[in-house]
């Protein structure tokens, strides 16, 4: 492949792709991100206030790509967290399902550029339908903030990479916020929880920091995954999402087979497909249904399947492992790993010599249906 000019190299400070520079850069825009958002006992935002929430009874989320898995997440934490019935969508087939939509639905769009067809026209029929709005994304002044009723900014900075890094770790964290917002807002967490949640999230910039033994890792790890006949990415609870993520940014960027799936449901059918050419990413943090998810990975693991665990704990049946750092929340395990994925499907890909920034087929922003 041709060297980057010089130019080039000079707008990538020095890393070889975009996406390399926007994954390393997730810890500044988060705290970017965070910046003014949380204070001593609660969250703020400029841009809204507690009437939003008002005679809300459920959330519906609507999005495509990468956006849907942060809106998955989100889901897993507006209802633990917020109390409030959350269902998510893709926003393709939202539109044409003919769904029923009552007004004490607030309807969340998520989306990077903001002009994303499917999602805009998602957000224009629940507009219609006279449901209270809101767009949690990253450019201002696009098709979606102008429509929506509300709108949250990620402040990722310009993200050039196709496959979506910091836009998604901005995402998250905001709606991570906003749930913790929402629970303040309907009175439904303890002050102690909050402080919790709150002292997490601040330690999110120092979970988005690349480590460099983790990076030098997947690298060599990228010899090794290269055939076969395909991954499972899967976790389970919001480690399910971030297996999508996973999967999806393998797919898109190295153009190998890859799959997310909810762990506990990989008996039901995928593990039929388990041998030794059959890689698993095992996504397994330590505070959150560890023993579920260990009993899911030493099924497949008898089953011959090659194991790669992903985990701040050993893991004896591990074939290959990537040691996260020990933390004491899920949601902070959650962006160790997430950095994990992504720097694994960019060693794969750049080994198969692919262009990490430009995949085949794929665009930054899909503006026609
Ligand atoms: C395209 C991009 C994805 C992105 C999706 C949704 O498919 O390649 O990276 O996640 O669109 O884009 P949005 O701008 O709405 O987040």
């Amino acid at each position: 492949s041709t060297l980057p000019s010089s130019k080039q190299f000079a707008q990538k400070d020095g890393f070889r792709f975009f996406m390399e520079k926007e994954i390393y850069e997730q810890s500044t825009v988060v705290s970017d991100c965070m910046l003014g958002r949380i204070a001593d006992k609660s969250i703020s935002f400029d841009e809204i206030d507690s009437s939003i929430i008002e005679g809300i009874n459920e959330i519906k989320i609507c999005a495509c790509g990468t956006s849907y898995h942060a809106g998955l997440t989100a889901s897993y934490l507006f209802e633990r967290l917020s109390k409030v019935k959350c269902n998510v969508e893709i926003a393709s087939e939202f539109r044409y399902k003919e769904p029923l939509l009552t007004t004490d639905t607030l309807f969340v769009v998520i989306s990077q550029s903001g002009e994303t067809a499917d999602t805009l026209e998602a957000l224009k029929m629940a507009k219609d339908a006279g449901l209270k709005t809101l767009v949690v994304c990253n450019v201002d002044n696009s098709s979606m903030t102008r429509t929506a009723d509300a709108t949250i900014l990620t402040r990722a900075g310009i993200e050039k990479g196709v496959a979506s890094t910091k836009a998604f770790s901005t995402q998250t964290v905001v709606l991570w916020m906003l749930a913790l917002y929402f629970a303040k807002a309907k009175n439904v967490i303890s002050s102690e929880k909050m402080q919790e949640e709150l002292h997490a999230l601040r330690e999110v910039p120092k979970s988005l920091v690349v480590n460099d033994k983790i990076h030098e890792k997947t690298r060599r790890l990228s010899k090794r995954y290269l055939h076969g006949h395909g991954f499972f990415f899967i976790g389970r609870d919001v480690f399910f999402p971030l297996a999508l993520e996973g999967a999806l940014k393998l797919k898109e960027i190295s153009y190998l087979h890859a799959e997310g799936y909810p762990a506990g449901e990989m008996k039901h059918g995928p593990i039929a497909l388990a041998d030794p050419e059959l890689f698993t990413i095992a996504l397994m943090p330590q505070n959150l249904l560890y023993d579920k998810i260990k009993s899911n990975v030493e099924e497949l693991s008898a089953r011959d399947s090659t194991i790669c665990a992903i985990s701040p704990l050993d893991f004896e049946l591990a074939d290959d492992f990537i040691k996260t750092a020990k933390t004491d929340h899920y949601m902070l395990e959650f962006f160790e790993m997430l950095v994990a994925l992504q720097l694994l499907s960019m060693e794969i890909s750049i080994r198969l010599g692919n262009d990490v920034d430009m995949p085949r087929n794929l665009a930054k922003s899909v503006t026609v249906e």
